[in-house]
């Protein structure tokens, strides 16, 4: 057994419920057909927004939802999404399969689906291809209470009362798809547009600058140096691609030696924070700037027969133990990490949801987010622990990732990853002091590339762990392999 020890005193940090975050993009099918399907759809709708989707997502307390990209973002005009759904401008998706973008989704809708969700929004601008005026005007529409041109416009569109809006993107991917710029440019295009990005009466913006590609800590410099005292958020973009960017590989079919490659890189997600954080530190000692990992999640090959600009894959127990890897992390970093965004919602690379006409089935990723909601808002217990190795041909990574919180009740949650596709894990982890009942839920399966269906959606759900038992202030338990446990002791 191998000891770890989770410190019950104070708590760390706090572990924000934004590190629970989504994103929906004008992307494939997440936001049209995925979420949105206009009143007139046989399919059950609110307003148009699908009712089972809602319902599953409602599950999850989701806490905060991206919108409306990515790159579409920097290609966003938001005028042409408001007013009657019928003279709405239809423009073309380029960045996203050349289809057509009827602009019936848009800041309304967008409201409304976080209204139905009982999440915060959060809102990228457009710097890319968008003016500053365009970009301050979208505020005034949204947050400003009392006669002006965009309030009164919001008025004539049906709505009288501002919404409220907090978090705010200047931008997205501004070293690539919005704008191709250099760091010292985009730093003062940062500074200029989140000047007239306003806090009208009581709606304070949480300003998020774009931030680094991967591991670009130039980048991250650039931007503290010249703009942080100007921002509340710097973003980070990383995305967990077996093979390369170039060769990509597919969600289904992969062997052992591309599964043990996948949870390398999904634990590379560590040490980008640290570094990028490093370097945060040193202009922000504080750590007043969140990290905000707003694109996280594995990236594949789309789907053989489906459009290639969609998007669209499936996801196994292999995607499971990368969502359950990045949130121990995430949560591990919370001093620093402010807020993270799974990319995306449905039908989108690293889903929780996937769509068929009017079928939809839950992936085994939206299954951890259901098992690690517990952690959300509680604080922090910081662990000492050194995971036995997991070890594949000459390499050698931690066979364990782990992440311990206590919540306002005194319960504590431990989560854990077993990464091993053969071996289980065996720990003895002492709690000083705690005392209480064990319980837990397990995902795993004997096949890695177990996955749902639309004719088989529970082959890989959550069971009740039976593993784990609690006498004298050490928990003993067994992971199977391949496995995501979550653990109460109350
Ligand atoms: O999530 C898909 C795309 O990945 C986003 O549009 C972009 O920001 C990133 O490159």
């Amino acid at each position: 057994m191998t000891a770890v020890k989770i410190n019950t005193g104070e708590g760390a940090s706090r572990i924000s419920r934004h590190l629970y975050g989504h994103f929906a993009e004008h992307l494939g099918r997440c936001i049209y057909e995925g979420l949105w399907v206009g009143k007139d759809s046989p399919i059950p709708n609110t307003d148009g927004i699908r009712d089972d989707v809602v319902a599953a997502l409602k599950k999850l307390d989701i806490p905060v939802l991206r919108w409306p990209g990515g790159c579409f973002a920097d290609e966003y005009h938001w005028k042409d999404g408001i007013g009657r759904p019928e003279s709405r401008k239809r423009m073309i998706n380029t960045h996203w399969g050349g289809v057509v973008e009827n602009n019936h989704f848009g800041t309304h809708e967008f409201f409304r689906l976080c209204e139905l969700l009982e999440c915060e929004p959060y809102i990228c601008g457009n710097v890319g291809s968008g003016t500053v005026q365009e970009m301050s005007e979208w505020v005034e529409y949204m947050t400003f209470d009392g006669e002006s041109p965009m309030a009164n416009w919001r008025a004539v569109n049906g709505r009288e009362e501002p919404w409220k809006l907090k978090y705010f993107g200047v931008g997205n991917e501004n070293w690539g798809c919005g704008g191709n710029m250099r760091p010292e440019y985009y730093a003062d295009l940062y500074r200029r547009y989140q000047t007239y990005a306003r806090n009208y009466g009581d709606n304070k913006l949480y300003r998020i600058a774009g931030g680094a590609n991967v591991d670009d800590y130039n980048w991250t410099e650039v931007l503290m140096r010249e703009a942080g005292r100007f921002m509340d958020g710097l973003s980070l973009h990383s995305y967990t691609i077996p093979g390369s960017w170039e060769e990509k590989r597919y969600a289904l079919g992969f062997d052992t030696a591309e599964w043990f490659e996948t949870m390398k890189k999904s634990l590379h997600m560590d040490e980008l924070i640290t570094r990028h954080s490093a370097i945060m530190d040193k202009y922000d000692p504080e750590k007043r700037v969140g990290l905000i990992i707003d694109e996280w999640g594995t990236w594949f090959l789309t789907e053989p027969g489906t459009n290639p600009g969609f998007l669209y894959q499936q996801n196994t127990l292999r995607d499971a133990l990368v969502a359950g890897i990045h949130l121990n992390i995430f949560q591990n970093h919370s001093s620093r990490v402010h807020m993270a965004n799974l990319a995306q919602m449905v039908n989108v690379l690293q889903a929780l949801i996937l769509t068929e006409g009017e079928q939809m089935l839950l992936t085994p990723t939206y299954h951890v987010f259901e098992m690690y909601k517990v952690h959300q808002d509680n604080e922090l217990l910081a662990i000492d622990f050194t995971s036995p190795g997991y070890a594949y041909g000459e390499e050698l990574i931690p066979q364990v990732s782990v992440s311990a919180s206590r919540d306002e009740a005194g319960i504590i949650y431990i989560s854990l990853c077993n990464m091993s596709h053969a071996d289980e894990a065996g720990l003895a982890i002492e709690l000083a002091g705690a005392a209480g009942e064990v319980s837990g839920k397990l995902l795993t399966h004997s096949d890695l590339n177990a996955h749902n269906t639309f004719g088989q959606p529970e082959a890989v759900a959550p069971v009740a762990f039976g593993g784990a038992s609690f006498k004298d202030g050490v928990l003993e338990c067994r992971l199977p392999p391949a496995s995501v446990v979550v653990l109460t002791l109350r």
